[in-house]
C-alpha cells in the first residue's frame, strides 16, 4: 500500500494539475468536517428546497452543514447523480464535488450469482469479470465507489449474509477478494469505466454469536490473525482504496470505535492510508453498545480510530469542531481524515470533471446489454454446483419434462443487494428450459410457495407430475430473507416445499432437485431421496438460462462448494480446518464414548468443502513429491496425475491441502495451502504441479509472529476436502 504524503500537498500528479494540499489549506473547519459526513442523496434534494425538516432536522443538520457533505450513498442513475451533483455544486462554495457510493454486490443492472456462488466457481477469472461488469454499469450511471468486496469469513448459515461472502477459507476468500477489487478498479481510476472499491465490514463480522446478524463476535487475537484479517488485508494489498468498519464487537469493542483495530492494525501495521468509512450509522450505535455515552464521545471514538466518513448518522457534524475546541481531537487528525477523502475525489477525477462523463445515452447503451448478459450467464453456470447425479444428467431433449415447485417459474431468483436489478429482467428456470426443448414437452405447476401453500396447488402439481417423464422441482429461498439481518434458527426448506418433494417423489420418477438459496441449508432428505440435486444459489439475470445449460448438458457442472454444507443445524459451526482435539472421533463408524463427537448425529458435514460433482469422472493417481523433506528457501514439487475418464470434457479443481503434524499452537486438520482448474477431454491424462514452499506453513504462534516451524507435515490431494490422497514431509 502507497505511503499517504500530506506535507501541505501532495506531489503534482503529471496527469492533472490539481493540488489536494492546497485545497485542503484553505478549507475552514466547517468545510473539513462537512467531508466526513455522508448522507442519502433525499438530504441534498431536500436541502435545495430550503426546507430544514424531516430526517435533516432529527439529524439536527441544517442547510450549511448539508452544503458542505463530502458524499452521498445509493443514487440510481446518471440523471440523477447529475441532478444531485450539479445541486450541491450550486451550494458548496469551494466547488468540492461529492462522491457517489453504493452497494454494487453482485452487478449493477446486469445481475450475477451471488459471491456465495461466485466463491463455489474457483475462478479469479471470472470473479474479476464480474466485477468489471459490475463497475462499467454503475460507473456509467455515476457511482463512483461500490461498498463491495464483502470479504468476511463464514462459519454459519443461520446468518443470512453467508451469501455475501466467498466462504470459509482464508486463502480462498484472499483470493477473491484481489479479483474482486481488480475488477473494480481496474489499473487507473481515471478510466471512467472502473469505480473504487471498498472492502468489507472490518473485522470478523461473518461469525456473529448464535449466527444472529449485529451479535458480538469474540475471539482471541491469535484467531482473528489466522482466520479473519487475511483476506481484508489481501484486498488493501491489492490497492483497495477503501475499507467499512463491521457493526459488531471485537474483544468487547466495536470495530468502529476500536482503535486497536482501525489504527494499530489497519493504520500503522498494515499501512493503509485510504479512506475508511463506518457502516450505517455504526458511530452513533458506539452509544447503544454501550462503550459511549454520547454522541460527542461516540464522535471522539471513531476519530480517535481514524475512521474517516460517518455514514447515515451525524455525531462528527454536531461534535467535532467541539472536540477540536477543546483539544480532544487535533486538527491534524481531522485533516488526514479530510485529506485522504479529497485524494480518492482526485484519483476519480472529480475535481477535472464532477460527472466523470456520464450522460443517460451511454448509461442506456451500457446497462443490461447483450455482451453483459451473456457474461452472467456463463458466470451463472460456472457458480452452481452438482451435489448428485444418479445417472439422470444430463437430461435428453426429448423427454416430456414437468417443472414443479415455487421457483419453477420464479423471477425472484437475483439475490438480495441487487442494486438496479429488475426481476422482470431475469430469466426462470422454466423460461431457461424451454429454450432448449419444445415448449409442448414442458409441464409447469407451482405445487406451493416457498413459504406457504395450498392443496389444491399441491395435488396440481402432483398430477402435472404424473403426466412427465422426468421431474425439475425447483425449490429454495425467498429472496428477501436472505442478506441483512435474515439470520435463521432453522435452515430447512420452509413452508410446505417438502411435503410436496415427498409427494413428488412418491411417483419414483426421475427427479432432479434444482435449489435457488443464499446459505447451506439442510438437504439431508432431498439428498437420499432425489436423482439429482443442483445447486444453482441465486444465479441472477440470467439464472434460468444457466440452469438449463447445465440440465440439458450444454455446460459441464464445475462448482466446488465454498462453504460446508451442515448435516443439521445443530452441528454449526461445521468447517473444513478444524482442529483435531484430544479426542478426535475419526471416522463416522467409531462409535466409542468418550470421543468428541454427538450422540445422535455425525461429526462430517454433510457436503465438505470443495465439494461438487461433474458429468466427467476425474481419477486421481501417482501423487508424489521430489522430496519429503526441506529447509527454508527450497521448495518441494508435488505432483499428480489426473485423468477424465468419463464422457465428457470438464473442468476439474485439483486441491492441495496441508496439515501442521505439531506446532507450538494446535493446528488444523488440514488447510487450503493451493489449487488448480485444468480442463480434460473424455480420456485426457494431465500431470498437475504444485510447489510446497516454507511460506505456506507459516502461522500466527502465541506471541503472533506470523512464521514456520519446523517439524513434519502431511501434503494432501484431491477433489474436494474429505476424498485426499497424502504424504508426509518435513521442514528442517
Ligand atoms: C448496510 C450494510 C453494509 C452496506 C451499508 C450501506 O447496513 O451493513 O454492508 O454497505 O449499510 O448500504
Amino acid at each position: 500500500m502507497k505511503k499517504m504524503l500530506i506535507d501541505g500537498g501532495d506531489k503534482m500528479d503529471q496527469q492533472n494539475n490539481f493540488n489536494v494540499g492546497e485545497l485542503l489549506a484553505g478549507m475552514t473547519i466547517k468545510e473539513k468536517i462537512g467531508q466526513l459526513i455522508q448522507l442519502l442523496p433525499s438530504f441534498v434534494k431536500e436541502n435545495a428546497s430550503g426546507a430544514v425538516t424531516g430526517p435533516m432536522e432529527q439529524m439536527g443538520l441544517t442547510r450549511e452543514d448539508i452544503s458542505n457533505i463530502g458524499s452521498v450513498l445509493a443514487t440510481t442513475s446518471a440523471g440523477e447523480m447529475m441532478e444531485i451533483q450539479k445541486l450541491f455544486l450550486d451550494k458548496n462554495e469551494k466547488k468540492i464535488p461529492l462522491l457517489f457510493m453504493a452497494d454494487v454486490i453482485h452487478g449493477f443492472r446486469t445481475i450475477f450469482p451471488i459471491p456465495l456462488a461466485i466463491g463455489c466457481t474457483w475462478d479469479m477469472e471470472l470473479a474479476e469479470k464480474s466485477a468489471e461488469i459490475s463497475a462499467r454499469e454503475a460507473a456509467a450511471a455515476g457511482i463512483n465507489v461500490t461498498f463491495s468486496p464483502m470479504v468476511d469469513l463464514v462459519r454459519d448459515p443461520r446468518w443470512g449474509r453467508v451469501m455475501e461472502s466467498t466462504g470459509e477459507d482464508p486463502y480462498l476468500n484472499s483470493l477473491f477478494a484481489r479479483a474482486f477489487v481488480r475488477g473494480y478498479q481496474g489499473k487507473n481510476l481515471r478510466d471512467k469505466e472502473r469505480i473504487a472499491a471498498c472492502v468489507k465490514h472490518f473485522a470478523a463480522y461473518g461469525v456473529p454469536e448464535g449466527g444472529r446478524d449485529y451479535n458480538t463476535v469474540d475471539m482471541s487475537e491469535r484467531v482473528l490473525r489466522e482466520y479473519y484479517l487475511p483476506s481484508y488485508k489481501a484486498a488493501l494489498e491489492e490497492d483497495c482504496k477503501m475499507l467499512m468498519t463491521s457493526f459488531n464487537t471485537v474483544d468487547g469493542i466495536p470495530s468502529t470505535g476500536n482503535k486497536y483495530l482501525m489504527k494499530d492494525i489497519l493504520r500503522d501495521e498494515w499501512g493503509f492510508d485510504g479512506v475508511v468509512i463506518s457502516d450505517w450509522a455504526a458511530v452513533l450505535e458506539l452509544m447503544v453498545h454501550g462503550v459511549a455515552e454520547g454522541r460527542k464521545e461516540a464522535a471522539h471514538m471513531a476519530l480517535e480510530a481514524e475512521v474517516d466518513i460517518e455514514m447515515m448518522s451525524s455525531c462528527y457534524v454536531e461534535h467535532a469542531e467541539e472536540l477540536i475546541k477543546e483539544g480532544m481531537i487535533s486538527i491534524e487528525q481531522i485533516d488526514r481524515c479530510v485529506y485522504r477523502i479529497l485524494k480518492l475525489k482526485e484519483e476519480l477525477g472529480l475535481f477535472e470533471d464532477p460527472y466523470r462523463g456520464v450522460s443517460v445515452k451511454k448509461e442506456k447503451e451500457v446497462l443490461l446489454c447483450e455482451a453483459h448478459r451473456k457474461s452472467a450467464r456463463e458466470i451463472a453456470a460456472s457458480s452452481m454446483v452438482l451435489l448428485k447425479n444418479e445417472g439422470v444428467l444430463p437430461l435428453s431433449r426429448d423427454k416430456k419434462a414437468a417443472v414443479i415447485g415455487p421457483l419453477g417459474d420464479n423471477k425472484e431468483i437475483l439475490g438480495f443487494w441487487i442494486c438496479t436489478g429488475k426481476s422482470e429482467e431475469a430469466v426462470t428456470l422454466k423460461e431457461g428450459i424451454s429454450g432448449k426443448i419444445l415448449k409442448q414437452n414442458i409441464l409447469y405447476s407451482k405445487g406451493c410457495g416457498i413459504t406457504d401453500g395450498t392443496d389444491e396447488e399441491l395435488e396440481e402439481a402432483v398430477e402435472t407430475a404424473k403426466a412427465a417423464d422426468v421431474v425439475i422441482l425447483a425449490l429454495g429461498e425467498n429472496q428477501e430473507r436472505v442478506g441483512e439481518s435474515t439470520s435463521r434458527a432453522h435452515i430447512e426448506l420452509e413452508g410446505r416445499q417438502m411435503e410436496l418433494a415427498r409427494r413428488v417423489l412418491e411417483l419414483s420418477k426421475p427427479t432432479v432437485v434444482v435449489l435457488f438459496n443464499g446459505r447451506p441449508i439442510e438437504i439431508r432428505e432431498l439428498l437420499s431421496s432425489c436423482s439429482a440435486v443442483l445447486e444453482a444459489w441465486f444465479p441472477g439475470t440470467e439464472g434460468g438460462n444457466a440452469v438449463a445449460d447445465i440440465l440439458f448438458g450444454d455446460v459441464n457442472p464445475s462448482g466446488r462448494l465454498s462453504m460446508s454444507f451442515p448435516y443439521t443445524v445443530g452441528q454449526i459451526p461445521v468447517y473444513y480446518n478444524n482442529l483435531n482435539t484430544g479426542r478426535p472421533k475419526g471416522s463416522e463408524d467409531n462409535n466409542k464414548r468418550f470421543v468428541s463427537s454427538y450422540m445422535d448425529i455425525p461429526n462430517s458435514p454433510l457436503l465438505p468443502f470443495g465439494f461438487g460433482l461433474s458429468y466427467s469422472k476425474f481419477e486421481y493417481s501417482d501423487f508424489k513429491l521430489d522430496k519429503t523433506s526441506f529447509s527454508k528457501g527450497e521448495v518441494i514439487k508435488a505432483s499428480v496425475k489426473v485423468r477424465n475418464s468419463g464422457g465428457y470434457t470438464g473442468i476439474e479443481t485439483v486441491k492441495l491441502y496441508i496439515r501442521d503434524l505439531h506446532g507450538s499452537v494446535v493446528r488444523p486438520v488440514k488447510e487450503l495451502k493451493s489449487f488448480r482448474r485444468i480442463k480434460l477431454v473424455p480420456g485426457e491424462e494431465q500431470v498437475v504441479e504444485f510447489q510446497i514452499k516454507e511460506e505456506m506453513l507459516r502461522f500466527y504462534n502465541r506471541k503472533l509472529e506470523f512464521k514456520s516451524e519446523p517439524g513434519k507435515f502431511k501434503a494432501m490431494i484431491g477433489s474436494n476436502s474429505s476424498e485426499l490422497n497424502d504424504i508426509d514431509f518435513e521442514l528442517i
